[in-house]
């Protein structure tokens, strides 16, 4: 790609620099060549990885010798086929466990197909009532948000947890109030992202116990925290927790997990059953008896071709340790902020705006941001996009399915948001919605690092950058 070189410019010296200060990264440039060269020889600049993570070369090899050597059976028999899949799909189990520093005493998983399942599961079975409450901060996938229109059907309560501007934390206060407020018996369920998919922001872990401790059971959504950081169970006991195994290490998609307590999930009362997941049910007798443990939650066969997959990938992400992950992309996203912070325009006006935590104390390497003019007008992030797309940039742009942060981040009003929603129309869209809002920001350009990024594309995204500088 000629246009791309570029983004090269004076690279040379900028990666010496970052070199000297940071001999570790290193380590990460051999695992680029080794395992990842596939993003180098087709000129990707990948930067995406809280949209999906990237699989390893030996992810790959170690999985199709499985599947070239191996017969595995449909793992609901005791032929010899089968019990090979029944074992590697345990087998699985008790790798997910170890690696999350737990085990089967205290937590069950249950296979499904990403962390969206595993929250529907959650959603379906969680006994809401008038009397229960459902409580999610404004930072939420949709995923997690939509778990409220169960809790609306059956009449639970709704409340939400406001974000603190500019940093897009949790409002502690709020936090508090809301989760000590009088129960009125029935059960109560609070949800929150470890980390933003929107802002990156690291919410805290502290709010597990802190929920639980007033009577309320925690669903953490760690979909977009595990790719880079380390959640110790045996440190903090979320009722449930729900992950994609394709965000941790690329391959296979289509498969997470729901990571439920033993005894939390005795709460869940699923609305149906479905083969597999009961030990009898009769047309004649019109009963069913549902599987107990993770067996009465995975609806049919599991994925049992693509599971053993996850154990190599869980292997990988050891092989190289997530807290070095951790810091690694924390060197890249520091240098990055530091970057995107000094671009302005000729007349002092910043280039960028970035939501979130100006620095990395309490941040992931997520970055959501604008691009401004140098008269402070906004650059539409869809001609970002395809501007980068032009240069083999993989970005992401709009509001990464977590509408509250984003309400939040560009400070939408009640008043607007209802006068649009109260527009005739059967069905309201995004282009709807820029109009009520003029003015504002509609969605934003967000890019994310990983297991596989180098200095060179957080280089080439700053370089990208400039040239939209006056
Ligand atoms: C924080 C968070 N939660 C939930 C999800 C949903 O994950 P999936 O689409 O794999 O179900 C995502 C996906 O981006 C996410 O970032």
């Amino acid at each position: 790609m000629v246009e791309q070189a570029i983004l090269l410019t004076d690279y040379e010296e900028a990666y010496r620099c970052f070199h000297e200060a940071h001999a570790e990264e290193q380590t990460f440039g051999a695992l680029r060549d080794k395992e990842y060269a596939r993003l180098d020889a087709g000129g990707h600049i990948y930067l995406d990885y809280t949209g999906g993570g990237l699989y390893a070369q030996t992810q790959l090899d170690e999985h199709f010798a499985l599947l070239k050597n191996g017969v595995l059976g449909n793992p609901h028999s005791i032929n010899p086929s089968s019990s090979e899949a029944t074992r590697l799909v345990e087998q699985c189990r008790n790798d997910i466990l170890s690696y999350f520093n737990t085990s089967s005493k205290d937590y069950v998983v249950i296979f499904t197909q990403n962390a969206s399942g595993a929250l529907k599961l959650v959603a379906e079975s969680y006994p809401f009532c008038p009397e229960g409450r459902y409580l999610l901060s404004f930072d939420n996938h949709n995923s997690v948000l939509g778990i409220r229109e169960y809790a609306r059907t059956k009449g639970a309560r709704l409340d939400y947890v406001p974000l603190d501007l500019p940093d897009l934390n949790l409002n502690e206060a709020e936090l508090d109030r809301l989760l000590a407020q009088e129960s009125r018996g029935g059960f109560k369920l609070f949800a929150y992202p470890a980390q933003s998919n929107f802002s990156g922001v690291k919410h805290s872990l502290d709010y597990i116990a802190r929920a639980q401790a007033q009577g309320w059971d925690v669903f953490l959504d760690a979909a977009a925290f595990v790719p880079t950081n380390r959640l110790d169970l045996s440190k903090y006991q979320p009722d449930f927790v729900g992950v994609s195994f394709y965000k941790m290490f690329g391959y296979p998609t289509g498969i997470g997990c729901l990571l439920a307590r033993r005894d939390s999930l005795k709460k869940l009362k699923r609305p149906w059953f479905a083969g597999g997941t009961i030990t009898l049910a009769s047309v004649m007798g019109q009963r069913h008896w549902l599987a107990e443990g993770s067996e009465g939650f995975e609806d049919g066969t599991v994925n049992y071709l693509m599971i053993p997959a996850v154990s190599i990938g869980l292997k990988h992400l050891q092989s190289i340790g997530i807290e070095t992950i951790s810091a690694h992309v924390g060197r890249l996203g520091a240098w990055l902020l530091g970057e995107l912070e000094s671009l302005k325009h000729s007349n002092g006006h910043p280039l960028i705006r970035l939501y979130g935590p100006a620095d990395m104390a309490k941040r992931g390497a997520t970055f959501a941001m604008n691009f401004y003019q140098a008269d402070d007008t906004q650059i539409d992030h869809r001609v970002i996009e395809l501007e980068a797309s032009k240069l083999g940039i993989s970005l992401r742009t709009g509001c990464f399915c977590n509408p509250g942060s984003g309400e939040s981040a560009f400070g939408f009003d009640q008043v607007e948001i209802d006068t649009c929603f109260a527009q005739p129309k059967p069905r309201l869209t995004i282009e709807d919605l820029r109009v009520c809002i003029d003015g504002k920001s509609s969605g934003a350009v967000r890019v994310s690092l990983g297991i596989a990024s180098h200095f060179k594309d957080v280089y080439a995204f700053a370089q990208f950058a400039k040239q939209f500088l006056s």
